[in-house]
């Protein structure tokens, strides 16, 4: 069941427009939740950052955000999940093909779903592998833009490489990773890149830095190297579907002792606490 065009409808109706604007220029936005337990995870938070992509890129939402609840909440129902992700998108609409912002009236198009997925636990004890690669995307990294071309490269060379990420740097600076938010501890400190233009600003992110401050755990979000992450203690990613998870493996070479370190599986832990 998604909802498209303003209804609910069996995936097997719903169908794109070859003018749509998202499909022509990535012109639009989105948002995935996670579901637990059949209830969503922070969804203030996510739908406040819907509000903010869609103002930032001067689309209006085609319903109030309550009513976008409202859609989203039924689908929950109608499809009984209970561990899983809610993706929305929405786009600028259809109309003929030119860059400039559409006639006003042009209508944005919703589209939703939702659909299970399970907590990473295995991947989570173990922890990961992830290659380096240089960030290409553009200078708008904040926005939850459809335009992932970037990411997508990026990811493709991990898979390519046989690493299960990659993580992202601007001429040495990291940023974040793929579709998630990169955090190192070095001598007991959590460091990550400060949530400006440049990443994401995660939701699981902001949660995690709420855990760290209130497990006494020194976090700084700043700037910090290629090199600081060579040379890390531990190294985890963030977001919605990954939760917490433990980076091992960095371009072949092991993070720390090479194991998820104790800072990591700590926050770990308290953000499983988190989960209702
Ligand atoms: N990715 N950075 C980027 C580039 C992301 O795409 C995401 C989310 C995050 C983490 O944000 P959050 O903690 O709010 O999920 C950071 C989504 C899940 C995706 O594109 O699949």
């Amino acid at each position: 069941m998604i909802w498209m065009d303003d209804r609910f409808m069996p995936e097997s109706e719903a169908s794109v427009s070859y003018l749509d604007r998202g499909y022509c220029f990535g012109d639009g936005i989105y948002e995935m939740i996670r579901v637990y337990g059949g209830r969503l995870y922070e969804p203030s938070a996510h739908y406040e950052r819907l509000e903010r992509s869609a103002a930032e890129i001067k689309l209006s939402l085609p319903y109030p955000i309550e009513e976008i609840n409202r859609i989203v909440l039924e689908l929950l129902k109608r499809e009984r999940l209970e561990e899983g992700t809610v993706y929305m998108q929405i786009t600028r609409g259809v109309a003929p093909r030119a860059h400039g912002f559409p006639a006003p009236g042009t209508k944005p198009v919703l589209m939703a779903y939702c659909g299970a997925v399970k907590r990473p636990v295995e991947a989570m004890a173990a922890g990961i592998s992830a290659i380096t690669r240089p960030d290409v995307r553009w200078l708008r990294c904040d926005i939850k833009s459809l335009n992932l071309l970037g990411s997508v490269l990026a990811k493709q060379e991990a898979v390519e490489a046989g690493a299960d990420d990659v993580i992202l740097h601007r001429d040495g600076i990291i940023t974040e990773c793929s579709a998630s938010n990169l955090m190192i501890v070095k001598d007991g400190v959590l460091l990550t890149h400060p949530a400006n233009h440049l990443i994401l600003n995660g939701i699981t992110r902001a949660v995690v830095l709420e855990l760290a401050r209130k497990l006494n755990i020194p976090a700084i979000e700043r700037p910090f190297t290629l090199q600081e992450l060579t040379a890390a203690d531990e190294a985890f990613l963030t977001s919605t579907i990954m939760e917490v998870m433990p980076i091992v493996r960095i371009d072949g070479s092991p993070v720390g002792d090479g194991l998820p370190g104790s800072i990591t599986r700590k926050l770990q832990r308290a953000f499983e606490d988190t989960i209702p």
